[in-house]
């Protein structure tokens, strides 16, 4: 006989999950509130299989860890099926369009997920497509604007060290120098989005060639005023650091330069001294925390003393990627 479930909201099945701009401070209550659930029945040993026989399909354009294992481990665990497609080795690398995949794959399954997250003007549109001609939910696993599942577990490791009242609380989302490759803009540029419709003030530091998309800083500056937030630009690191509850440092990459690799990683070699290490830290708040959406270059974004120390909070974040990814499915799908 399966254990009877504790009922979910149903009020936002059927819903996409692309930009948080899109849901409604109450809808990503909703979000949390299911991850916190989920979290606790899953250390529990607890059953949550909210959607046996479904299938959700994941769209990589791109590589991923956290991203599809999160996806693949929280679908088994909601009873579902996580089917994995590479896009080199789909229709798509010979140009079949979004529309049809949205049309297709909604015949197949109950929800499409995508990453597409290295070509600025891209990612985000691709996604769109598909969800216009999709009859299933569509979900952003990572674009060029936005990485919602990511910011999502974010808030939900910052209210698990603050608390949910966020008021007065600060974060530095700082850029980090890192030699490896040109990382997505779209995580920074979440954080800046979500953050200040949940009460924290915001401090973004980059070099100048490091600016971020026109739309996401302009609605950050819009949601700190409507929430009584404040959302500041700075080009020093140090000062984005000092006072600050959450040191967010990590790299992105240059809106015009992500298709000239070597070009952009000559010009962030001038920065190498964009790094969290302990001196920054201790700028921060006492009860500061450290955090990165990983993959991170150690020792060039932040040094091992940091990542690997009493204030790092980087694996309970990558940890929370299932719970709020598991609730995003088992709400929408
Ligand atoms: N943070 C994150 O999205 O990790 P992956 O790129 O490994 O999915």
């Amino acid at each position: 006989m399966p254990t009877r479930l504790p009922r979910l909201p149903g009020a936002v099945r059927g819903r996409d999950f692309i930009e948080t701009r899109d849901w409604t401070v109450p809808e990503i209550e909703l979000l949390l509130e299911t991850s916190d659930r989920l979290k606790r029945a899953f250390r529990a040993g607890r059953p949550t299989r909210y959607l046996p026989d479904k299938t959700v399909f994941l769209f990589f354009f791109d590589k991923s860890t956290r991203t599809r294992n999160s996806f693949e481990a929280g679908a088994t665990q909601l009873g579902a099926h996580a089917h994995f497609i590479a896009a080199e080795t789909s229709q798509a690398a010979h140009g079949e369009s979004p529309r049809d995949m949205g049309i297709i794959l909604s015949s197949y399954g109950h929800a499409i997920a995508i990453r597409h997250d290295l070509v600025p003007g891209e990612g985000n549109r691709y996604m769109r497509e598909v969800a216009e001609h999709a009859t299933v939910p569509v979900f952003n696993m990572q674009c060029d604007i936005d990485h919602p599942f990511q910011t999502l577990a974010d808030l939900m490791t910052i209210r698990e060290e603050f608390g949910r009242d966020l008021r007065g609380r600060r974060i530095a989302v700082t850029w980090a120098y890192a030699p490896s490759y040109a990382k997505p803009m779209s995580v920074p540029q979440g954080l800046i989005t979500l953050l200040p419709r949940f009460g924290l003030d915001v401090a973004l530091a980059h070099p100048p060639e490091w600016k971020l998309m026109d739309a996401p800083l302009a609605f950050a500056r819009e949601q700190a005023q409507k929430h009584g937030t404040s959302f500041e630009v700075t080009g020093d690191m140090d000062e984005a650091c000092r006072g600050a509850d959450i040191v967010y440092a990590k790299s992105w990459g240059i809106e015009s330069l992500f298709h000239k690799p070597e070009e952009a990683l000559a010009l962030s070699a001038r920065y190498k001294s964009w790094i969290c290490d302990e001196r920054r830290m201790r700028l921060a708040s006492k009860d500061a925390i450290y955090m990165h959406c990983l993959p991170a270059d150690r020792n060039h974004e932040v040094t091992d003393a940091v990542i690997d120390g009493p204030q790092s909070r980087v694996f309970r974040e990558a940890e929370n990627r299932l719970h709020t990814c598991k609730a995003v499915m088992a709400l929408t799908m």
